[in-house]
């Protein structure tokens, strides 16, 4: 698919449908995040690909509470993926140390997208979920006490493929030419 049509594919989907999501596109989907750019090549994150439907309802509980309820839909979704950040290597530690700016966050960011851009263009939706309760999550997964799970990504086929208009800030309100204009 051509790029640009990708990234209007490319939606939260909120919705899916019940049919099981095939190995082969969970892989393709590790493969593209994967390839990922990161600062100092760190790759800083590990794909926990959460299928086995008894451990997918016990993670999916984790995504609300009774106060924040916006992640229910997450039961829906077939395979949950837990993205967990590793310690960045001694490069990016210093750069981010000198930058004060925090890489590591931002590499897995950007494979998170490389995995949900595959998935949108061989026909599967996803939805970044930045909100899950952690401590919950961790523990049933047996992740260590001293990583951290970075985001969750539902994934599975759409309930409706329409492609919904998105809602975003103007070209004029996010980039200037030569000088940062915002008062
Ligand atoms: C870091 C991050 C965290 C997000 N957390 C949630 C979440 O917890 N629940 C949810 O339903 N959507 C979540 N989203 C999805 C955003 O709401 C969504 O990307 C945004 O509204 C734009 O819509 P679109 O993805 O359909 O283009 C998250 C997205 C990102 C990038």
């Amino acid at each position: 698919m051509d790029f640009n049509q990708l990234i209007y594919k490319r939606q939260s989907v909120r919705q899916y449908t019940d049919k099981k999501v095939e190995r082969e596109k969970i892989d393709l989907c590790l493969e593209a995040g994967r390839m990922a750019p990161s600062a100092c090549n760190s790759q800083p994150w590990t794909f926990v690909v959460i299928d086995d439907d008894t451990i997918k309802e016990q993670v999916a509980s984790a995504t609300y509470n009774s106060v924040v309820s916006f992640n229910k839909f997450s039961h829906q979704a077939p395979v949950i993926v837990a993205v967990v950040m590793e310690s960045v290597n001694l490069t990016s530690k210093i750069g981010t140390k000198s930058t004060d700016i925090d890489y590591g966050f931002i590499d897995l960011g950007i494979a998170v997208e490389h995995f949900c851009l595959q998935a949108a263009d061989i026909g599967l939706g996803t939805c970044i979920l930045g909100w899950f309760q952690a401590e919950k999550i961790k523990k049933i997964l047996e992740i260590p006490k001293n990583r951290k799970i970075g985001l969750l990504i539902t994934l599975g086929y759409a309930k409706e493929d329409t492609i919904r208009v998105k809602n975003r800030k103007q070209i004029d309100d996010m980039s200037f030419n030569n000088k940062y204009c915002k008062k």
